[in-house]
């Protein structure tokens, strides 16, 4: 600032000073206490109105890693919550330069014991994460910088650290800045110290960075750095590298290339290895065998100074044609979009829960992540190595409010090459890492073209993706994308991209069907297309968890880490709700959007999940020419850890299981079994085969037994003969019938509370407007016809009179009744044809449909059969209440003694008050962002019929 420079948090070309460069190695790892002092825990901390700002009297006490966002208590008189935008910024200034006023700086301090037993040894402050910019001092003395809010700085400290000595260490955290221009991601806004904190020591001469490169075909190739103050290292210092009991060839021919250039001598540059490793496990999402590589530096008498191990997984990824291969093999990529978040800690996140939430994401069929939109911290990548996923590692750069300008700024390239090549450098080794991503939503200019350049010279094995490069045209962008990684696009726009010309690329979105609220309709046709088009591959659903900040509701403010346990399955306790956009008085904001997740805030799954466990499933049946068939859908596996059942349920009330043998098949074929002959001879009416799949060991997400997926299929019909002599009911002049399970009048409804998708694309306005929300039908006539007694009753509209004929009829102890609902011209859109019957219902429910979860019309793979659930577990609590508990293709629902049969599946929903069964109900889509539902899932104008009965017991 002295000097005329602008003070760095104003500065878009400074993205850090005195960092060390990131590598392979993590040596902030804490052990016994020798080389790495945990600085994890409380630290002395302030918060002042801006980065100048006078030190304040008082000093708090806060938690690291932590957000002073989500701790009110950190606040004193600067208060700062969390603040939510989509892809506005929270202020209006123009970039490079953030509010100077009013910027939130927290300041945190500790002293530090350096251990004695570092002397003659290097010592390093690892910063995990901090928003959004970090400077550092130690004893008052000014150590360095750096920028980029998700991932680690560095800083040697020897000068200024002695070993022995006491020092303070100072951390300020400066909120807003001009890297803020390239955080704009759809999130809370936070501040603090995110994650781990710790003081590391490693010799002078050491290991600097390990660079893997591990083949399908059995070959590793290890490129090692060693680092040194004098640039070689002493005669007689040697680098040697094991795998596998056997140890790797030193690269003699690079060796001597090294030294005749001399810019680079062995040890200040590389020392290469190689190594064959025929027949040897190789890597996939589905077959994660890693395999240890030792890495020694010995001095001159052989004694060791300093090693490494490094996880290695044996595989290749490449981009041919259209096709994205692993080992080889086309795979499909079931991917989910996840953020680092916390309902309690905002942004910070422990290992154990990024690894439930990657468990979770295993028990429900996703094999993929996408790190929207950051680098995670590397213990996420330790567990995608291990459980198997294939990641696209996405750098921490989303410029969305500015797009159009600052992708074109050079200002801004170092801050895109750093975030780019510090990722690189960071993950490269993880086999689970298989797509470098750019960044998100920063449209596309000259820095993209850099970066991705940058990266395919520094790691040829990997291809790089970004949507920005495609956006506009799927034919086009190559420059910085391999992948056509579009986002919301229609399946009709997959299709004809690679039906209409052979595609050139894969098409795998980098998101898609939009979980906000009660969502994701139509997964099933995305996949039905993927998995039977080449070209398309896949993609990431938008997105894991609800971003949901757990309030109290006395005073407003987050809970923050004292909200332990203030919530349960998706349910915050009384006293508390999940905040989003504006709770906080954050203004402006984006509201609900941020509550898009396919989980709850606690990672408790939504309906959906089970939607995506079942089109993911390991197998598939179906029926051909009368065969029942099975597939083994997986890329790499065959079957041997399942085990099966069959269940076969038939509207008479059979419901049968009985042990299955699955058939030893290779990934991706088929054939045709023999059912057990008592499964054959079951039950009449209609008929539905499940194949009952569970887990037959354990793995981290499932133990054995577990369920894995519950695929079905419908066998032939057994007609049953239904003979009943039919008389019209007795019904009073205002349309109530008298019978015993009906005290109401099933009246006609044309409304569902709208869903997100509902009130965002707009339909549930043209519902409003059209007036189906208040008005009731009135009847207009009760009138004996034949056999059976009739209530017309009309329902006035805006757009027009709906007409709705009900013939009541009796015989013994059922009520029938035939519906016909004429839906005039002017609606091609409505939420649900059905009649709604108020009764008294009792705790359990069982059914003949989809389920046992809730269905859709377009979200409605799960088994049909019979299902029983408590009443009051139908329901789903959406954040934002909304339309839920449905269930589809329900043929049979007996409520206690009340028993409803349709002569068509209908959709139905059952609370505590009464029934809503619908002829016809509108699909969910995923219009909040992204397409409506189809329009085989509309309700349209015309005639719409059905029959239905009710016996009461
Ligand atoms: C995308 C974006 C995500 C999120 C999502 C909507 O445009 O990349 O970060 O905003 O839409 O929820
Ligand atoms: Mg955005």
């Amino acid at each position: 600032m002295s000097d005329g420079q602008p003070p760095v948090w104003l500065d878009p070309e400074h993205v850090g000073r005195r960092r060390e460069p990131l590598s392979t190695l993590r040596r902030a790892v804490p052990d016994d206490g020798a080389t790495c002092v945990d600085l994890d825990g409380d630290w002395e901390f302030q918060l002042r109105p801006r980065p100048d700002a006078a030190a304040g009297e008082r000093w708090l006490t806060a938690q690291v890693p932590g957000c002073w966002t989500t701790e009110p208590s950190l606040w004193g008189e600067v208060p700062d919550p969390p603040w939510y935008t989509n892809d506005q910024m929270p202020w209006p200034d123009l970039p490079p330069t953030p509010p100077t006023e009013h910027n939130p700086t927290g300041v945190y301090r500790r002293s530090v014991e350096v251990p004695a037993e570092w002397a003659g040894q290097r010592v390093l402050l690892h910063v995990g994460a901090a928003e959004s910019v970090l400077l550092v001092r130690v004893d008052g003395h000014d150590v360095g910088s750096s920028t980029d809010s998700h991932l680690a700085a560095e800083f040697d400290v020897t000068a200024w650290a002695a070993p022995g000595a006491t020092v303070q260490v100072e951390l300020t955290v400066v909120k807003w800045s001009s890297a803020t221009f390239v955080e704009d991601q759809d999130q809370w806004w936070h501040g603090g110290l995110t994650r781990s904190v710790r003081l590391v020591t490693r010799p002078v001469l050491h290991l600097s960075d390990v660079r893997t490169v591990a083949r399908a075909d059995g070959r590793l190739d290890v490129d090692v750095r060693v680092g040194s103050d004098e640039g070689r290292l002493p005669a007689g210092w040697r680098v040697a590298t094991r795998l596998a009991g056997s140890e790797l060839a030193f690269d003699a021919v690079a060796h001597a290339r090294d030294l005749d250039d001399e810019r680079i001598s062995l040890y200040r540059g590389r020392a290469r290895f190689a190594g064959i490793f025929p027949g040897i496990a190789t890597w996939t999402a589905e077959t994660p065998v890693l395999h240890e590589l030792t890495v020694e530096l010995r001095d001159a008498t052989g004694a060791l100074v300093d090693s490494v191990v490094q996880r290695v997984g044996f595989r290749t990824v490449e981009v041919i044609g259209a096709d994205l291969l692993v080992n080889g093999r086309r795979i499909f990529v079931r991917g989910m979009n996840r953020h680092d978040r916390d309902p309690l800690t905002g942004r910070v996140v422990t290992r154990e829960q990024v690894r439930e939430e990657l468990l979770t994401l295993k028990r429900f069929g996703f094999n993929a992540v996408r790190t929207s939109h950051y680098p995670n911290d590397p213990v996420f990548y330790d567990l995608t190595d291990e459980l198997g996923f294939y990641v696209v590692d996405e750098a921490n750069i989303e410029s969305h409010a500015w797009a159009h300008e600052i992708c074109d700024d050079p200002a801004y390239l170092p801050a895109f090459t750093q975030r780019v090549a510090r990722m690189v450098r960071r993950d490269r080794n993880h086999p689970s890492v298989i797509i470098w991503s750019l960044g998100n939503e920063s449209d596309y200019g000259a820095n993209h073209d850099a970066v991705a350049a940058w990266i395919r010279r520094d790691d040829p094995t990997r291809p790089v993706q970004y949507e920005g490069a495609i956006k506009d045209d799927w034919n086009a962008g190559f420059a910085a994308s391999d992948i056509v990684c579009p986002m919301y696009a229609h399946i009709g726009q997959m299709v004809d991209h690679v039906t209409q010309n052979p595609p050139i690329r894969p098409v795998i979105q980098c998101e898609y069907s939009h979980a906000m609220g009660n969502s994701n309709g139509s997964l099933a046709e995305y996949w039905q297309a993927i998995e039977s088009l080449p070209g398309l591959q896949g993609g990431f659903v938008w997105e894991f968890a609800d971003h949901g900040i757990l309030q109290r509701s006395a005073d407003g403010l987050p809970a923050g880490r004292a909200g332990a346990g203030s919530f349960a399955d998706g349910v915050p306790a009384e006293g508390f709700r999940w905040a989003s956009g504006g709770d906080f008085g954050d203004t402006p904001n984006d509201g609900a959007f941020c509550l898009d997740g396919m989980t709850f805030p606690d990672g408790t799954a939504k309906p959906a999940m089970f939607e995506h466990r079942e089109l993911s499933s390991p197998v598939r049946l179906s029926v051909v020419d009368g065969d029942v068939r099975i597939r083994n859908a997986l890329d790499f596996s065959g079957l041997g850890h399942l085990r099966a059942q069959w269940r076969l349920d038939a509207t008479d009330g059979t419901s049968l299981t009985v042990p299955a043998v699955l058939p030893d098949l290779a990934p991706g074929c088929s054939a045709v079994v023999a059912l057990p002959a008592e499964v054959v001879a079951a039950g009449s009416g209609e008929r539905w085969l499940q194949l009952l799949l569970s887990q037959a060991v354990d793995t981290p997400w499932n133990p054995a037994g577990a369920e894995v997926s519950r695929p079905a299929v419908r066998l032939a019909d057994v007609a049953v003969v239904q003979e009943a002599v039919w008389s019209p009911a007795s019904v009073d002049d205002e349309g109530q019938v008298s019978f015993p399970g009906l005290p109401t009048r099933p009246e006609l409804t044309l409304w569902r509370d709208p869903t997100d998708n509902d009130v965002i694309a707009g339909d549930a306005e043209r519902w409003i407007v059209a007036g189906l929300e208040e008005t009731g039908a009135v009847v207009e006539s009760v009138r004996a016809d034949g056999e059976a007694t009739v209530v017309v009753s009309r329902l006035k509209t805006a757009v027009g009179d709906v007409v709705h004929t009900q013939r009541f009829r009796v015989a013994g102890d059922v009520l029938g009744c035939d519906d016909t609902v004429e839906v005039p011209e002017g609606f091609d859109d409505l939420p649900r044809i059905g009649v709604r019957v108020a009764l008294p219902v009792p705790d359990v429910a069982r059914w003949f449909g989809t389920g046992p979860w809730e269905t859709y019309p377009d979200r409605c793979t799960a088994p049909t059969g019979w299902h029983e659930l408590p009443v009051a577990g139908l329901g789903v609590p959406y954040v934002r209440p909304q339309e839920n508990g449905g269930r589809t293709g329900v043929r049979e629902l007996h409520l206690g003694g009340v028993r409803f049969s349709f002569d068509q599946p209908v959709h139905a929903t059952v609370t505590a008050s009464g029934v809503t069964l619908d002829v016809r109900h509108r699909g969910l889509g995923s219009a909040s962002c992204g397409p409506n539902a189809l329009p085989q899932f509309r309700i349209g104008a015309g005639t719409h019929a059905w029959s239905w009965s009710v016996r009461a017991r």
